[in-house]
Protein backbone atom coordinates (compact mmCIF):
# COMPACT_ATOMS: atom_id res chain seq x y z
CA UNK A 1 0.00 0.00 0.00
CA UNK A 2 2.80 2.13 1.06
CA UNK A 3 6.30 3.07 0.01
CA UNK A 4 9.10 0.47 1.42
CA UNK A 5 10.62 1.34 4.97
CA UNK A 6 13.77 3.69 4.86
CA UNK A 7 15.92 6.03 7.02
CA UNK A 8 14.92 9.17 6.15
CA UNK A 9 13.14 12.29 8.83
CA UNK A 10 11.06 14.21 5.79
CA UNK A 11 8.16 12.23 3.97
CA UNK A 12 6.68 13.76 0.76
CA UNK A 13 2.82 13.26 1.43
CA UNK A 14 -0.50 14.78 -0.26
CA UNK A 15 -2.63 15.38 2.32
CA UNK A 16 -6.19 16.22 1.41
CA UNK A 17 -5.15 16.64 -2.70
CA UNK A 18 -2.09 19.24 -1.33
CA UNK A 19 1.59 18.12 -1.11
CA UNK A 20 3.38 18.26 1.85
CA UNK A 21 6.51 17.33 3.75
CA UNK A 22 6.22 15.64 7.13
CA UNK A 23 8.79 15.36 9.49
CA UNK A 24 9.78 12.08 10.42
CA UNK A 25 11.45 11.47 13.94
CA UNK A 26 13.00 8.03 13.85
CA UNK A 27 9.84 5.20 15.08
CA UNK A 28 7.79 7.95 14.55
CA UNK A 29 4.06 6.96 13.94
CA UNK A 30 2.13 8.94 11.04
CA UNK A 31 -0.09 10.18 13.93
CA UNK A 32 2.88 11.56 15.25
CA UNK A 33 4.34 13.10 12.12
CA UNK A 34 1.17 15.02 11.13
CA UNK A 35 0.49 16.11 14.55
CA UNK A 36 4.16 17.66 14.19
CA UNK A 37 3.85 18.91 11.13
CA UNK A 38 0.18 20.62 12.49
CA UNK A 39 -2.07 18.10 11.36
CA UNK A 40 -4.11 18.62 14.86
CA UNK A 41 -7.04 17.60 13.39
CA UNK A 42 -5.33 14.09 13.86
CA UNK A 43 -6.30 13.13 16.96
CA UNK A 44 -4.68 10.74 19.64
CA UNK A 45 -7.01 9.28 21.81
CA UNK A 46 -5.18 6.58 22.85
CA UNK A 47 -1.88 5.84 21.04
CA UNK A 48 -2.21 2.21 20.88
CA UNK A 49 -4.78 1.17 18.08
CA UNK A 50 -8.27 1.03 19.88
CA UNK A 51 -9.88 4.52 20.10
CA UNK A 52 -9.80 4.77 16.10
CA UNK A 53 -9.44 9.14 16.89
CA UNK A 54 -6.48 8.94 14.79
CA UNK A 55 -7.95 7.32 11.12
CA UNK A 56 -7.25 8.48 8.03
CA UNK A 57 -7.21 7.33 4.86
CA UNK A 58 -4.49 6.22 2.71
CA UNK A 59 -4.11 6.07 -0.77
CA UNK A 60 -6.80 4.09 -2.79
CA UNK A 61 -8.83 4.82 0.65
CA UNK A 62 -8.14 2.36 2.59
CA UNK A 63 -9.16 3.45 6.34
CA UNK A 64 -5.92 3.13 8.86
CA UNK A 65 -5.74 3.83 12.40
CA UNK A 66 -2.27 6.22 11.60
CA UNK A 67 -1.10 5.83 15.48
CA UNK A 68 0.33 2.11 14.14
CA UNK A 69 1.39 3.09 11.07
CA UNK A 70 5.32 4.31 10.92
CA UNK A 71 5.93 7.53 9.16
CA UNK A 72 8.44 6.48 7.50
CA UNK A 73 6.85 3.72 5.12
CA UNK A 74 4.14 6.80 3.99
CA UNK A 75 6.73 8.00 1.61
CA UNK A 76 4.60 9.06 -1.31
CA UNK A 77 0.80 8.30 -0.21
CA UNK A 78 -1.96 10.08 -0.33
CA UNK A 79 -3.47 11.02 2.92
CA UNK A 80 -7.06 12.06 3.57
CA UNK A 81 -8.08 13.23 7.23
CA UNK A 82 -11.37 14.58 7.94
CA UNK A 83 -10.50 17.89 6.57
CA UNK A 84 -10.27 16.54 3.58
CA UNK A 85 -14.22 15.88 3.95
CA UNK A 86 -14.86 19.88 3.26
CA UNK A 87 -15.54 20.91 0.03
CA UNK A 88 -13.39 23.59 -2.44
CA UNK A 89 -15.26 26.70 -0.27
CA UNK A 90 -14.59 24.88 2.59
CA UNK A 91 -18.18 23.93 3.40
CA UNK A 92 -19.08 21.34 5.55
CA UNK A 93 -19.57 17.78 4.19
CA UNK A 94 -23.06 16.26 4.69
CA UNK A 95 -21.61 13.67 7.40
CA UNK A 96 -20.30 17.14 9.31
CA UNK A 97 -23.86 18.52 8.84
CA UNK A 98 -25.34 15.77 10.16
CA UNK A 99 -23.30 15.27 12.56
CA UNK A 100 -24.11 18.88 13.97
CA UNK A 101 -27.75 18.36 13.17
CA UNK A 102 -28.20 15.53 15.65
CA UNK A 103 -25.81 17.33 18.19
CA UNK A 104 -23.61 14.21 17.41
CA UNK A 105 -20.22 16.05 18.41
CA UNK A 106 -20.57 16.96 22.15
CA UNK A 107 -16.43 16.99 23.55
CA UNK A 108 -15.69 16.46 19.92
CA UNK A 109 -12.65 14.37 20.29
CA UNK A 110 -13.50 11.03 18.61
CA UNK A 111 -15.37 13.02 16.07
CA UNK A 112 -12.15 13.46 13.15
CA UNK A 113 -11.83 9.62 13.50
CA UNK A 114 -15.59 8.61 13.31
CA UNK A 115 -16.30 10.99 10.83
CA UNK A 116 -13.00 9.34 8.73
CA UNK A 117 -14.58 6.00 9.84
CA UNK A 118 -18.55 7.12 8.34
CA UNK A 119 -16.97 8.61 5.25
CA UNK A 120 -15.22 5.51 4.43
CA UNK A 121 -18.78 3.33 5.24
CA UNK A 122 -20.72 5.64 2.30
CA UNK A 123 -17.80 5.42 0.33
CA UNK A 124 -18.46 1.54 -0.52
CA UNK A 125 -21.86 1.38 0.83
CA UNK A 126 -24.25 4.09 -0.17
CA UNK A 127 -27.54 2.47 1.50
CA UNK A 128 -26.10 1.07 5.13
CA UNK A 129 -28.11 -0.52 7.31
CA UNK A 130 -28.41 0.67 11.24
CA UNK A 131 -26.39 -2.34 11.67
CA UNK A 132 -23.67 -1.93 8.97
CA UNK A 133 -23.32 1.47 10.30
CA UNK A 134 -23.03 0.45 14.12
CA UNK A 135 -20.67 -2.08 12.42
CA UNK A 136 -18.86 0.56 10.60
CA UNK A 137 -18.25 2.57 14.15
CA UNK A 138 -17.28 -0.50 16.37
CA UNK A 139 -13.75 0.72 16.44
CA UNK A 140 -14.12 4.20 17.48
CA UNK A 141 -14.43 4.70 20.88
CA UNK A 142 -17.22 8.03 22.32
CA UNK A 143 -17.35 8.85 26.25
CA UNK A 144 -20.06 11.37 25.25
CA UNK A 145 -22.92 10.06 23.16
CA UNK A 146 -24.04 6.51 23.31
CA UNK A 147 -23.30 6.57 19.58
CA UNK A 148 -27.10 6.86 18.93
CA UNK A 149 -27.00 10.43 17.61
CA UNK A 150 -23.92 9.15 15.24
CA UNK A 151 -25.57 6.29 13.70
CA UNK A 152 -28.72 8.74 12.77
CA UNK A 153 -26.43 11.14 11.54
CA UNK A 154 -24.71 8.79 9.20
CA UNK A 155 -28.07 7.41 8.20
CA UNK A 156 -29.64 10.74 7.19
CA UNK A 157 -26.51 11.80 5.14
CA UNK A 158 -26.49 8.62 3.71
CA UNK A 159 -29.88 9.81 2.41
CA UNK A 160 -29.05 12.99 1.31
CA UNK A 161 -25.80 11.80 -0.58
CA UNK A 162 -26.27 11.21 -4.69
CA UNK A 163 -26.99 7.95 -4.91
CA UNK A 164 -26.41 7.51 -8.36
CA UNK A 165 -22.10 8.98 -8.21
CA UNK A 166 -19.72 7.29 -6.26
CA UNK A 167 -18.91 9.61 -3.15
CA UNK A 168 -14.69 11.45 -3.52
CA UNK A 169 -12.56 13.03 -1.05
CA UNK A 170 -13.79 16.85 -1.60
CA UNK A 171 -10.60 18.26 -1.30
FE1 LIG B 1 -4.98 5.55 17.16
FE2 LIG B 1 -6.47 5.50 19.36
S1 LIG B 1 -5.00 7.01 18.77
S2 LIG B 1 -6.53 4.13 17.64
FE1 LIG C 1 -16.82 13.19 23.20
FE2 LIG C 1 -17.13 11.37 21.28
S1 LIG C 1 -18.09 13.33 21.43
S2 LIG C 1 -15.69 11.33 22.91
Amino acid sequence: MIGGDKPTDSIRVGINGEMDVLDVEPGATLMESLRSTGHYEVKNGCDEGVCGSCNVLLNDGELTRSCLTPAARCDGADITTVKGLLDDDGDLHPLQEEFLEHGAAQCGFCIPGVLVAAYHLLQHNSDPSDVEIADALSGNVCRCTGYLQQLEAIRDAAGRLDQTEPMEAEQ
